[in-house]
């Protein structure tokens, strides 16, 4: 894989960005616009060798990456201190990190329903308590934008459904607990993307034929689509939006 990250804008220009899942789809799509506005990015994810591979390929002073696996929840504060001693400080965190069950099974099982839980849920609950309790610490306001998606309001039987389900309902309720410490939270609730969770969904796509059946608009949402919508989010343009959860789906068509 070879990413370039090139022409710099200024949206972004002194904020400092940590974003958890960035080591590919959507969070390595919001790190590149990120960069390009002028930030400087944090990508975390569980694959060490791979982010290490992205920053040496882009060759930013202003791009660090760090091994971070959410669903150790014990973990999180030494690691949210590593990642402090990487940016001496962050202003903006972007929780993507997310797998799903999309793998044509529905054989769910206990292990694989905690799998998705503990990394979607669990995971996404204590790391936002943490990044609230660090953004109200440091006391210069800050946001928190969580990627959910566009099925976490669509009535479902399976662990993804409902653990996105939970991520919409804890954004919107950390929300409400931050404002008053000029902590802005908000979701993004994408609806199919092609990236490594829906490559089963894929074999319509290529550069000008994205359909989907899944979305009215019958196309897929884009990667640069969905990080267009995080910059905005992270940008100060945004700063009166809060605690919302922003579709980006094409209108989806619930399964029946
Ligand atoms: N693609 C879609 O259609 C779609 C639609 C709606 C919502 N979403 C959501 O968007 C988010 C990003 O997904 P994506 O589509 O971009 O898929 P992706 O390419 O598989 O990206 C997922 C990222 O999360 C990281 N990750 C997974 N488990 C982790 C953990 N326990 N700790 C830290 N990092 C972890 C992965 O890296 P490692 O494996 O190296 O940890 C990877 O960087 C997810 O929350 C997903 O549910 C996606």
């Amino acid at each position: 894989m070879h990413v370039t990250f090139s022409k710099e804008r200024n949206v972004l220009v002194n904020k400092k960005i940590a974003i958890l899942g960035g080591g590919s789809g959507i969070g390595l799509g919001i790190a590149r616009e990120c960069l390009l506005e002028g930030a400087e990015v944090l990508i975390c994810a569980r694959n060490r060798a791979k982010l290490e591979t992205i920053v040496e390929e882009t060759g930013s002073d202003k791009l660090h990456c760090l091994d971070w696996d959410i669903s150790d929840v014990k973990g999180i504060s030494s690691k949210l201190e590593a990642a402090l001693a990487i940016m001496k400080d962050i202003d903006v965190f972007f929780n993507c990190a997310g797998v799903s069950d999309y793998a044509g099974s529905h054989a769910y099982t206990e292990e694989m329903y905690d799998y998705i839980v503990d990394i979607n849920t669990k995971g996404l609950f204590f790391l936002c308590l943490a990044e609230g309790e660090y953004l109200q610490k440091r006391n210069k306001g800050g946001k928190i934008i969580n990627i959910t998606s566009a099925c976490g309001d669509i009535p479902g039987f399976d662990p993804y459904t409902i653990s996105k389900w939970g991520a919409n309902c804890m954004t919107k309720g950390l929300a409400r607990r931050l404002i008053s410490d000029r902590i802005i939270v908000n979701g993004i609730a994408p609806g199919e993307v092609p990236t490594n969770i829906t490559a089963h969904l894929q074999s319509h796509i290529n550069d000008n034929n994205q359909f989907t059946p899944l979305h009215g608009s019958g196309r897929f949402t884009m990667v640069k689509e969905v990080a267009k919508l995080a910059v905005y989010l992270a940008s100060d343009d945004s700063n009166n939006i809060v605690g919302e959860i922003i579709k980006i789906d094409g209108l989806s068509i619930p399964p029946d």
